[in-house]
C-alpha cells in the first residue's frame, strides 16, 4: 500500500521496480567491468537462462473467495522469527559497485528486517558491517579457508560480532570459467577488492611476510590459495561444528544424495543454489533442484533456495515447491548502485509487497497455503 500510495503521490522510486530494467539501467550506471562481474554468469550462460526459464514452466494457479485480504508472510527459521522468508544473498566485493558498499546493504537489510549474510569476499570488514547491521539479524558466509587458525580467528571474529548463522558456501573452490569477466580484464579480487576479512585478521597478517599495505599482490595470492583447493571435504565438517555454536546451512547443494549427507553430517539448512549460474556452466537449474531434494529431506532440515527470483510470482513458486525461504541476489546489487541503501531497500521492499500481492490476488493467507496444489506444471 505505501508502495502504490507513494507512486500515486508522484513520488519516483529511487530505481526502476521491474528486475529487467532495474539490470539494463544498472549497466549505465556501473562501469563496463563491475556490471560484467555482477551479471556475469559462467561459461555460455546456460545455467543462468536455465534459472530463469524453470521459474516460467510453473504457473501458479489462483484460488477464488478464500477472503485473502490480510496476509501473513512471516516464518520462523532456527528459532527466529522473519517478517518474510527472504534472505538478502551474500554477494563479495559490493565495494565495486557503491562507495558505502557492505555497510548500505546490512543497513538496508535491517531497516526492512531481513537477515543479511555477509560474504567473506567482503569489501568491509566483519566488525564495520556489524556496526552499520544494528540490531538486525546478521549470518555469516564462510569461504573456508585451508589454514584451521585463520578459519577458527575469521569464525570467532564473526561470533562475537553477533553473526547467528554460519552460511558455508561449497560452489566455488576454484573461480569459475566467466568470459564476461575475462574479456572485459576485471577480476576484482586480484586487485584486493573484497580482501578486507582476511586482510584485517590478525592471524592472517601474522603469516605473512610482508603486510598487505606493503605487499598487496602477495596478500591477494596467499588468500586466493587458501580458499581455493579441493581439502575441504565432508569429513571436515566437525570442524566447523567445533568452531561455530550457532545453526550451520550449505550453501550450494544441488544434488538429492548432497542434501542427504548434510543431514547425516547434522547440519541445520542447506541453500538449494547454483550461485545464480556463475559457477558450472550447463547445471541443473536452481529450481528444477528443488522439488526432489524437498521431498528427500524436507521434513529433516531446513531447504532454502536461489538463483533466479526476480519477482513475487517467482518467490511464491519456490515457496510452494518446498523452499522455507528465498536469498535474493543480483535484484538488490543493482538497487545499490543505483542508490546504494534506498536503492536496496526499495528492492526489497518491492519483492515484498509483490510477493504480498501475489498471495492476495491468488487465495493464499499464510505461506502454509503454498504447495504443490498451488501450482501447474506447463
Ligand atoms: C554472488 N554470490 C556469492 N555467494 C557466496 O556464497 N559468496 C559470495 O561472495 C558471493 N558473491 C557474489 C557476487 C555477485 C556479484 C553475485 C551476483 C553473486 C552468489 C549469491 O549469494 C547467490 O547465490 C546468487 O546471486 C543467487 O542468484 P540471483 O538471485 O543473483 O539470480
Amino acid at each position: 500500500n505505501e508502495i502504490y500510495l507513494h507512486g500515486l503521490g508522484g513520488a519516483y522510486p529511487p530505481c526502476s521496480t521491474d528486475a529487467t530494467k532495474l539490470e539494463a539501467s544498472a549497466q549505465q550506471v556501473l562501469g563496463a567491468g563491475p556490471f560484467s562481474y555482477v551479471a556475469g554468469a559462467a561459461g555460455s550462460g546456460a545455467t543462468a537462462r536455465a534459472n530463469r526459464a524453470a521459474f516460467d514452466r510453473w504457473r501458479l494457479v489462483p484460488r477464488m473467495l478464500t477472503g485473502a485480504t490480510e496476509r501473513d508472510l512471516s516464518t520462523t527459521l532456527f528459532g527466529t522469527r522473519l517478517p518474510a522468508p527472504l534472505l538478502v544473498a551474500p554477494v563479495g566485493v559490493q565495494s565495486i559497485v557503491h562507495a558505502e558498499a557492505e555497510s548500505a546493504s546490512a543497513r538496508a537489510a535491517a531497516s526492512v528486517g531481513l537477515p543479511y549474510i555477509l560474504s567473506t569476499a567482503s569489501s568491509t570488514s566483519i566488525e564495520d558491517v556489524a556496526a552499520a547491521n544494528g540490531d538486525g539479524q546478521r549470518w555469516f558466509q564462510l569461504y573456508w579457508p585451508s589454514d584451521s587458525d585463520v578459519c577458527a580467528s575469521i569464525l570467532a571474529r564473526a561470533k562475537s560480532a553477533g553473526f547467528s548463522t554460519l552460511v558455508v558456501t561449497l560452489d566455488t573452490w576454484t573461480l569459475a570459467w566467466r568470459p564476461s569477466d575475462l574479456d572485459q580484464g576485471y577480476l576484482p579480487f586480484l586487485h584486493g577488492e573484497g580482501m578486507a576479512i582476511p586482510f584485517s585478521d590478525p592471524v592472517f597478517r601474522g603469516m605473512l611476510e610482508k603486510t598487505p599495505e606493503e605487499d598487496m599482490p602477495a596478500a591477494v595470492l596467499r588468500w586466493i590459495g587458501m580458499v581455493t583447493g579441493t581439502d575441504r571435504t565432508w569429513d571436515r565438517l566437525p570442524f566447523l561444528r567445533e568452531h561455530w555454536d550457532g545453526p550451520i546451512v550449505l550453501k550450494g547443494i544441488q544434488h538429492v544424495d548432497d542434501a542427504r549427507r548434510a543431514v547425516e553430517a547434522g547440519m541445520d539448512g542447506i541453500v538449494v543454489s547454483n550461485h545464480g549460474g556463475r559457477q558450472v556452466d550447463g547445471a541443473i537449474a536452481a529450481l528444477d533442484a528443488l522439488p526432489g531434494i524437498v521431498a528427500a529431506v524436507g521434513d529433516r532440515i531446513e531447504v532454502l533456495f536461489d538463483s533466479g527470483v526476480r519477482t513475487g510470482a517467482d518467490f511464491a513458486k519456490a515457496l510452494a515447491l518446498g523452499a522455507k525461504a528465498v536469498l535474493l541476489g543480483r535484484p538488490w546489487v543493482y538497487g545499490l548502485a543505483h542508490a546504494g541503501e534506498a536503492g536496496v531497500r526499495h528492492v526489497l521492499r518491492s519483492l515484498l509487497a509483490e510477493l504480498d500481492l501475489t498471495m492476495a490476488l491468488s487465495g493464499h493467507h499464510v505461506l502454509a497455503d503454498l504447495g504443490p496444489d498451488s501450482l501447474a506444471h506447463t
